[in-house]
């Protein structure tokens, strides 16, 4: 099957960088969310994030015109119906991506694709809940998208090769590239990474370190270009609470338990930079280390 026209669901952070780079591709791509609003803030966000790259001189002005040109937006599930590839990007959140798969799949030609970008749920699982798991597939974008060159894909039990093939090549196209993943809980980057933020956050709490030491140490004696507390408040801290349950829940293993005083910096609304407080305080003209 060629894949040209591509349905996104879900315009937040990571449904309007991927829609941001498909466009950019050359895709034709139809964008759903709950409202035209959401929609059209997508479009803002992708018309700035393209400009930037104009100025940058990484792109023309004629492929961001073309790019913005692509993108329509998908009222509801009908307006997918052309699509041979529906990648969904909505919130982490396992019912939400069900009631919308069990909306989306009359809509569908029987041989479209669809694409989840979760980064933690079970594929497998999410496949089942569809009438078509032998053409279902995990496609894990990293943020920002249109700089994060790698894509995880993840095949469920049902994944068929053709299905999975097909996606490789898609997303070879889109200039990025592929690591390939089993479907364990959250599969390799946030498996590897957020153990890593965790320890960081445990060598916090026992008063091994403060947090400008913690982050100095790992900067400059592990040439990580962020210290693991500065990249916990990038991520959002509720979404690193939230991985690392993910990870000590699915693999019943003790040493992924999350540390406590991450769980109390989220019970405190302190989740990082979207709230202008973490492991660092925002509010003022530069970052302030809060421990
Ligand atoms: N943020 C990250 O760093 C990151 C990285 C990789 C993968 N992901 C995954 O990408 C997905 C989206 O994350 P995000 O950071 O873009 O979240 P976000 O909150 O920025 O965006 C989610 C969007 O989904 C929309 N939405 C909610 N319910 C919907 C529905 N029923 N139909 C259509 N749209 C609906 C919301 O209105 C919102 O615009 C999640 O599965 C997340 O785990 C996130």
């Amino acid at each position: 099957m060629t894949i040209d026209k591509i349905g996104i669901i879900g315009a937040g952070q990571m449904g309007n960088g991927i829609a941001h780079v498909v466009a950019l591709a050359g895709y034709d791509v139809a964008l759903n969310d709950l409202s035209k609003d959401r929609v059209e803030a997508a479009l803002a966000t992708i018309n700035g994030n393209l400009s930037r790259q104009v100025g940058a001189q990484k792109i023309s002005e004629e492929d961001m015109k073309s790019a913005l040109a692509r993108i329509t937006y998908a009222e509801d599930m009908d307006a997918l119906s052309e699509c041979d590839l529906v990648i969904e990007a909505a919130v982490e959140d396992e019912d939400i991506k069900r009631k919308i798969f069990a909306e989306l799949c009359p809509a569908l030609k029987p041989e479209a694709v669809i694409a989840t970008n979760t980064s933690s749920i079970s594929i497998t699982r999410l496949a089942a809940s569809t009438d078509r798991p032998e053409r279902f597939i995990g496609m894990h974008f990293m943020n920002p998208v249109p700089v994060m060159e790698l894509v995880e894909m993840i095949r469920g039990i049902a994944t068929e090769d053709v299905t999975f093939s097909e996606a490789r090549e898609f997303v070879k196209s889109l200039g990025k590239t592929v690591a390939v993943a089993e479907d364990f809980p959250a599969f390799m980057v946030n498996r590897i990474l957020l153990p890593m933020i965790n320890e960081a956050v445990y060598t916090l709490y026992e008063g091994v370190g403060n947090v400008e030491a913690i982050d100095t140490a790992m900067k400059l004696g592990a040439r990580h270009p962020m210290g693991p507390l500065e990249l916990a408040d990038f991520i959002g801290l509720d979404t690193c609470l939230s991985v690392m349950q993910v990870l000590y829940e699915g693999l019943a293993d003790s040493k992924y338990r999350p540390c406590p005083l991450l769980v109390k910096y989220v019970e405190a609304g302190w989740l990082g930079r979207k709230t202008s407080r973490g492991f660092y305080d925002y509010r003022g003209d530069a970052p302030i280390p809060t421990r």
